[in-house]
Order: structure tokens, then sequence, then C-alpha cells
């Protein structure tokens, strides 16, 4: 089936329209104008002229004045074109973009093929659908992310939201309603759930959570650690043990990333997730599986089959590059009328495009150990190893927080297309000044971590070329080589006293 083409039933004025060849041939022709157009943005380059780079500033200012910041946190505005991997700026410069909004434009820039159907999407009558108006194609999303979702879990149903983050509200009630009066829940450090009064009193970050009364009750547990192994599981689960017999009923759910995203892309092995999910199952607490930032781009369309976890998931969000978020859950955690509903879910557009992502994901041969995904994360870690190899002086050993070597870290990590590299051992100052020095030099990343820091990638894998790596990597090379000087002639007159 080729869902984004069946949203019209058959007989109705809608289809009449779908099919229309006058249509058809309006969108073939802007399409062929978007490919042509698009061609000349091949490469990263600078703004087209001083002019347009001053026209830019001004815009930038402007932004900042009314979002009522001092500055923003990348001096970005699109222009509302690209190609793939590659970003024209509102200055006519050229980014390769390799953090894609933080993960949702998996499919890159411009893609023509996502362009045709947000075209034939916004001949819809509904701009944005929602509980109570919705048109056929929101069943047609759910149906296949159910489908996909079953394949490998219990996940019975779904609930579309328009952000990951009131998936996660949902995910949060579910849990609340089936195990009331349990009013706990039990999270990883360093996790992050989005930024709703709640999601960030569960997230993990103190500066994300300043000011906002705190009405959570959450119970921290330690992520996995690969330097202590097994020992680190027996840690957690002795701690998760603790926790259970000291607040006896009355945690409603787990939740798990599995890569923890914000937190530094950090994978963790099967068993330390079995061991963690078979006491809460035992203890009856909800295993709520966050899927926002690892859906679609771990090696599996669910990172949860990857691991072979599915069995034990009862609640799964996800978001970002489905376009349209979702709370799935299985039968048994199917809610009560009214506690979910909402005025939008999300757009057509999203609804559509997204549902053409979800079956090309499914289709195409991203997955699987010689999928394209995996192909992609041998070349990443192998050019930022070549990198580090040629210039260890840009590397150097990782450092907690406490300023030990944690050797257990390599240079180039992650999971599938979640993909970190930690430059100057993972020091927040140099990191953050890279980060910046990249971007100037025509690279997008972000950062994670909350010490060591890492830049992290989340890059456009469902259009980027292997190939494309090297450029990558040209412009890495260039951003290390003037931060480490950059860093090296402040950090000299230091040395001189
Ligand atoms: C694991 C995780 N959960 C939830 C969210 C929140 O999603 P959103 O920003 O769409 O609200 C994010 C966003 O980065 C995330 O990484």
């Amino acid at each position: 089936m080729n869902a984004s083409t069946t949203t019209a039933a058959p007989g109705t004025r809608a289809s009449k329209l779908n099919a229309s060849p006058i249509v058809e041939e309006a969108i073939d022709r802007a399409i062929d104008e978007i490919r042509k157009v698009q061609s000349g943005i091949t490469a990263v380059r600078p703004p087209l002229s001083e002019e347009l780079a001053a026209r830019y500033r001004e815009l930038l200012a402007q932004a900042s004045e009314v979002r009522g910041k001092s500055k923003l946190f990348f001096d970005y505005h699109g222009s509302g074109l690209g190609n793939g991997p590659f970003v024209e700026l509102a200055d006519g410069s050229v980014k390769l973009d390799l953090i894609c909004g933080i993960g949702p434009m998996f499919f890159g820039h411009s893609d023509p093929e996502l362009t045709r159907i947000a075209m034939r999407a916004a001949m819809s009558d509904l701009v944005l659908q929602g509980n109570l108006q919705m048109n056929e194609d929101s069943t047609q999303f759910s149906n296949l992310l159910v489908e996909e979702a079953s394949r490998c879990s219990r996940l019975a149903h779904v609930f579309l939201t328009n952000s990951g983050c009131m998936a996660n509200e949902s995910a949060l009630k579910i849990c609340y309603q089936k195990h009331a009066p349990a009013s706990r829940v039990i999270a990883f450090e360093n996790c992050f759930m989005g930024r709703s009064v709640t999601m960030s009193q569960i997230g993990d970050n103190a500066g994300n959570r300043a000011g906002i009364p705190l009405s959570t009750l959450v119970d921290y547990l330690p992520f996995y650690d690969a330097e202590r192994g097994e020992a680190s599981t027996r840690d957690a689960l002795a701690r998760l043990d603790r926790l259970i017999e000291r607040y006896p009923g009355q945690h409603a759910c787990m939740i798990f990333e599995l890569v923890q995203g914000e937190g530094g892309f950090n994978p963790a092995p099967r068993e330390f997730f079995v061991a963690l999910m078979e006491r809460c199952r035992k203890a009856g607490i909800a295993v709520w599986v966050d899927e926002v930032q690892t859906f679609g781009r771990t090696g599996e369309m669910f990172a949860f089959d990857l691991l072979k976890l599915g069995e034990y998931v009862d609640v799964c969000t996800i978001g970002k590059l489905s376009q349209i978020c979702a709370c799935l859950y299985s039968k048994d955690y199917n809610p009560k009328p009214g506690l979910l509903s909402g005025t939008f879910v999300g757009s057509t557009v999203a609804i559509q495009v997204g549902m053409h992502i979800l079956d090309t994901l499914r289709n195409g041969n991203y997955y699987g150990a010689n999928g394209s995904i995996a192909q992609h994360h041998q070349r990443f870690v192998a050019g930022i190893e070549g990198i580090a190899s040629r210039h260890p002086e840009w590397f150097g050993p990782i450092l907690s927080p406490d300023d030990t070597a944690m050797k257990h870290i390599k240079v180039a990590g992650g999971l599938g297309g979640m993909m970190r590299f930690t430059p100057f051992g993972g020091r927040k100052e140099p990191v953050n000044k890279f980060m910046y020095n990249l971007y100037d030099e025509g690279v997008l990343s972000f950062y994670c971590g909350h010490g060591p820091y890492h830049i992290r990638f989340l890059p456009p894998l469902g259009v980027m070329k292997l190939q494309q790596w090297d450029a990558a990597f040209e412009v890495v090379e260039r951003a290390l080589a003037r931060t480490f000087e950059e860093i090296s002639r402040k950090e000299a007159p230091k040395a001189q006293n």
C-alpha cells in the first residue's frame, strides 16, 4: 500500500479532486520547478551579499526582540528552501543540516516527494485536525502506526498529539488512571521529557524547571554506566527495589528512554532494561518507553524492537520524525472516555506527510544490521575516529564533572542515527564554543549530556548519501582546528603566569 494515496473514499467528491488531472499536472509542474531551483543548493556557502547579510542581522534582532530574548540559540532563519541535507538561510547562505531541528527533518529539506504530498494535503478542508473533527487520513495514520507497533509488542491503540510533550502528558495520565491512586513516577537521571509544567518537573534538569512549583513526585534511578557494566545494572535494580519498598503501591510508572537523548546519547544493553522492566512488571508499575527522540532512527522503527523489549512495554510515546506525535498503549491501559482529547492533534499536511514517512521507513532499506542507518553510523564513527587519530590534541581524555578520565566513553558513539562525538575532553566551554564555530563554518549540530558534554547529530538519513559525510567532516575538521586555536590563544597567557 502507498498509504499517502488512499486518503479519500472512492466515489466522494474529494476523491474526484484527488484524481483530477488538472491538479496532478499543476503539482507536477510545481515539483519540477522546485527540483530545478533547489538543484543550486549543493554545498555550504556564505551569505549571497553584504546587503542580504545586513537584512538578516536585522531579522535576527527582530526575532530576539519579539521573543524577549537577548539572543537566539543559533542565528538561524531559513529561507524556506533546501535540498536534502542542505538548507538555505534567509541571507542566501547554505548550511549542512546534521541536527534537523533536533530530529524531525529526517527526510531533509524540500524533499520533492514529501512536498508533493504536502501540496495535496493542503487542499484538504481541514488545516488542523482534532478529536471532534478528523478526516480519514487521521485514522489511516493511526492504523499504520499501530500495525507497526503491534508486530513486536502488545501496543494496540493510539492517541495522536501535536507534540512529544503532549504525547508524554497523555502517557502519564494513562498510567496514573490505570494505577490510581498511585501518585509517584520513576525516571532516569538526566532524562528529558518536554517542557510542560509536569514534564519539566520529571525531566532531570534544574534549569528547565526554575521557578516551577514542584507538584509531581519523581524518584530517579541512575542510567546504565558502561564503565561499571553489570555492577551498574545491579545498583539500579537495588535502587528500584528500595523505592518499591519505601513507597509500596505508590508508583504509577517507570519511564524509559532506551537511548538517552538530551542526557548524552547514552545507549544501554538489553539486560539492563530487562532487569528493571521485569521488576516493574512484578510490582505492578507501568513500563512506559519514551521514544520521542529514538523513534525511527536507531536501527529499527522502534528502539524497543531493536532491543527486543516489546513484550514489556505498556505505553510508548513517539514524535519528531513522524511529524505527528503519538501515545500508544496496550489493551490493558486503554483509558476511560474523557481522559484524552484535544481540539488539535496536528495539521493535515503533517498527518499525510507523516503517513508517507512511516510507509517509506517500513518499506525502505533503512533498518537491520546492513540497513542504510547502520552504514551511516559506521561512516560517522570512522570519520570522527580518523580525525581524532590525526589530531589527538583536539580530543584528549574525556572527563567526568569531577575531572576523572572516563576511559569507556569513546570519541564517537551513540546508536544508529543518534550520533555523538566528544571533542575537547567533553568540557562544557570548549564543546560549546566548537558547536558555534561549527555552525559558523556551515554545519548545524547541537550538544547533549550534562558533563561530559558532547556534540550530537540527528542527520537526515532518509535522504543523506554516504559520500556527503566527506563534506561534513571537512567542515568539522575546520571548526575543530579553529576552536583549538582559539582555546590555545586564550589559555596561553594563563600558562605563562
Ligand atoms: C525523549 C524526549 N521526550 C520528549 C520530548 C519532547 O518533545 P517535544 O519537543 O516535541 O514536545 C523530547 C524532545 O526533545 C525528547 O527528546
